[in-house]
């Protein structure tokens, strides 16, 4: 085993119904990556972040993170999960951010950062407030700790709650679309942020529609198309020289739309 590879994802099959999302799916992601998923709509990018995050239970295939199984497919061919013990312990090595930001809209700032430190790692108060004050500094929301969600613009949302899932301090943090909600001067900002973690080396898998962002942050990019991953490599080979004609498809369409 690698010991250098965060998140490996292994033949990962995944139905709803009669519709196969997923058709069979392997990656992984190493320590300091950053890794863009990037296709249209509805093939299944949203679906693979979320079992990924285990929001959603894969139909067969394996999912580990730094070695550690979270689930296998068992000998009757359909995917096993870890005990719940184990699974808690892996969902500390992650973290997520939304689309729609997910804040808690009763609690303030400072509050949907700390509340998960103290609840499920149990740090002090005082720990979980240092720590959470440090990143919204860093994020530049140093000055908005009182506020509540409602009166933020939603690019300072989406900053909270990436600040939220650092406060947790995961191996791996993965985002799903973290600027589509946002208008575009709004978009911007948060790209900085997350472009700053990249320069950090923070661990990141970020579906995006926004292809100059991806050629300019990651290090790998994953064109998904069907339910399986019709390329990957590096930005300047699956954006810049596509080989698979799917690829140029969707990036040819896809700059006529930015056009
Ligand atoms: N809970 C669900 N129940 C039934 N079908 C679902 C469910 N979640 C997703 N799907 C279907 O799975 C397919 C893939 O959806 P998914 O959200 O993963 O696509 P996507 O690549 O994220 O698309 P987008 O770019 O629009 O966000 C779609 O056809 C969708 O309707
Ligand atoms: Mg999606």
């Amino acid at each position: 085993m690698d010991a250098d590879v965060i998140l490996e994802m292994k033949d990962i099959k995944k139905s709803f119904g009669e519709l196969d999302v997923l058709n069979g799916i392997s990656l992984s992601v190493r320590r300091g990556e950053v890794l863009a998923v990037i296709g249209p709509s509805g093939g299944g990018k949203s679906t693979l972040l979320r079992c990924a995050t285990l929001l959603e239970t894969i139909d067969s295939g394996a999912i580990r993170y730094l070695g550690e199984t979270a689930a296998d497919t068992g000998v009757e061919g359909s995917a096993v999960y870890a005990p719940i013990e184990k699974l808690r312990k892996i969902r500390s090595y992650f973290g997520l951010v939304f689309q729609n930001f997910n804040l808690f809209p009763h609690y303030s700032v400072l509050k949907n950062v700390t509340d998960a430190p103290v609840v499920v790692q149990k740090c002090s108060k005082r720990e979980a407030e240092e720590k959470g004050r440090a990143l919204l500094k860093k994020m530049g929301l140093e000055d908005k700790e009182t506020y509540y969600p409602s009166q933020l613009s939603g690019g300072q949302q989406q900053r909270v709650s990436i600040v939220r899932a650092l406060a947790m301090e995961p191996q791996i943090l993965f985002f799903d679309e973290p600027t589509s909600a946002l208008d575009p001067e709004l978009t911007g900002e948060v790209l900085k942020v997350i472009r700053q973690l990249a320069d950090e080396h923070m661990t990141m898998v970020i579906v995006t529609h926004e292809m100059a962002f991806a050629r300019a942050v990651a290090d790998t990019v994953v064109f998904m198309d069907g339910g399986v991953i019709v390329e990957q490599g590096p930005p300047e080979q699956v954006l810049g020289a596509p080989r698979e004609e799917r690829t140029r498809q969707f990036l040819a369409r896809y700059s006529e739309k930015e056009a």
